[in-house]
């Protein structure tokens, strides 16, 4: 006859046994990066890979994927929803083509301090995107790394206001608002993907393009524009991600590991970006950009109809917080 205790007693060590296992298990993570192994982002997603080698003991380790090696922002974050990439860190630009909370970071002169979007993304309305993303998309934001508020550069002239843009071929990310935003300011807008832009400017496709001064740098922008004008027209988060499916197949000791290690990561990697900002505007006056700083008082009133416009698709009560985070 069956001893059911011995059964039992075999059943529960397998299973601990398994469990074990699973969470020794080793592991590389490919992560997708749009930028080189200097950059900002870099400086983030190295600091996760080092903490997580650590954390686990060397069995979790990362291999950064620079300059869009996986494919281009929209891509990436399609590829961890279907599970055939593992992480990613990516402007937020893209994502509003999944859920329409995320045109928010879209919208012009919302945030208007780094400290104001920091506030706003590491509490509930933070949380609410990234569950949000994680239920509509299948990507889970591991933690709020930015790429800074974003700047105009050009080829024709330097823009004291906004009718300086007239005439100007004006690259956008895939984002309907931003097409609105630069079509409102006066430009000829039209959305590219980020990995054409570089020789859209080069050939003379397009005149104009707005980034942060960190990525202008790095992908040295000053070879192909001559002209850097401080817009700050919007802050631009850059989650770091993993595959939800991916994620949630990770013991739950690992995803604790995982999470720990974005979370130290975050703040090293926004110090960093915020650095270079400060830095670097002086290096590319150095390379040759004439550096311009408008009054944004004229920019911020022409693109407040866009607010008005898209308010409601991206929820009204997500707008007013985001607006009054600065307060
Ligand atoms: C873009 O302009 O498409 C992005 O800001 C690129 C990036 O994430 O670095």
């Amino acid at each position: 006859m069956l001893d059911f205790t011995k059964v039992m007693s075999a059943a529960v060590l397998a299973a601990t046994t398994a469990g074990a296992a699973m969470a020794q298990e080793s592991r590389t993570f490919e992560v997708s990066l749009p930028l080189g192994p200097e950059s900002h982002q870099a400086v983030g997603v190295h600091k996760f890979g080092e903490e997580l080698e650590r954390l686990s003991e060397g069995r979790l380790t990362i291999r950064p994927q620079y300059d869009n090696a996986l494919g281009a922002e929209r891509e990436v974050v399609e590829g961890m929803g279907f599970g055939l990439i593992d992480m990613g860190i990516t402007s937020t630009g893209p994502m509003g083509g999944f859920v329409n909370d995320f045109l928010l970071f879209d919208l012009p002169y919302i945030f208007t301090t780094p400290e104001a979007a920091y506030g706003f993304l590491d509490g509930e309305h933070g949380d609410a995107l990234a569950a949000k993303l994680e239920s509509e998309a299948g990507v889970k934001i591991l933690g709020w790394m930015e790429n800074g508020f974003r700047h105009n550069t050009n080829n024709v002239r330097p823009l004291n206001g906004p009718e300086d843009l007239a005439g100007i071929r004006h690259r956008t990310q895939e984002s309907r608002v931003q097409v609105d935003t630069w079509t409102a300011l006066g430009a000829n807008a039209s959305p590219m993907a980020w990995t054409e832009v570089f020789t859209a400017l080069q050939q003379g496709v397009m005149d104009s393009q707005e980034n942060p001064v960190p990525t202008i740098y790095d992908v040295k922008f000053y070879d192909v524009q001559r002209y850097l004008n401080l817009t700050k027209h919007v802050y631009s988060p850059a989650p770091l991600m993993m595959g939800a499916q991916l994620f949630n197949s990770l013991s739950p000791e690992d995803q604790a590991l995982v999470m720990e290690a974005a979370a130290i990561a975050v703040p090293v990697q926004r110090e960093a970006s915020q650095r270079m900002e400060q830095e670097l505007i002086d290096e590319l006056e150095r390379l040759g950009m004439t550096v311009t700083r408008p009054d944004l008082e004229p920019f911020r009133e022409r693109v407040q109809p866009v607010i008005e416009q898209w308010k409601d698709t991206v929820g009204a009560e997500l707008v007013e917080a985001a607006q009054a985070s600065g307060s």
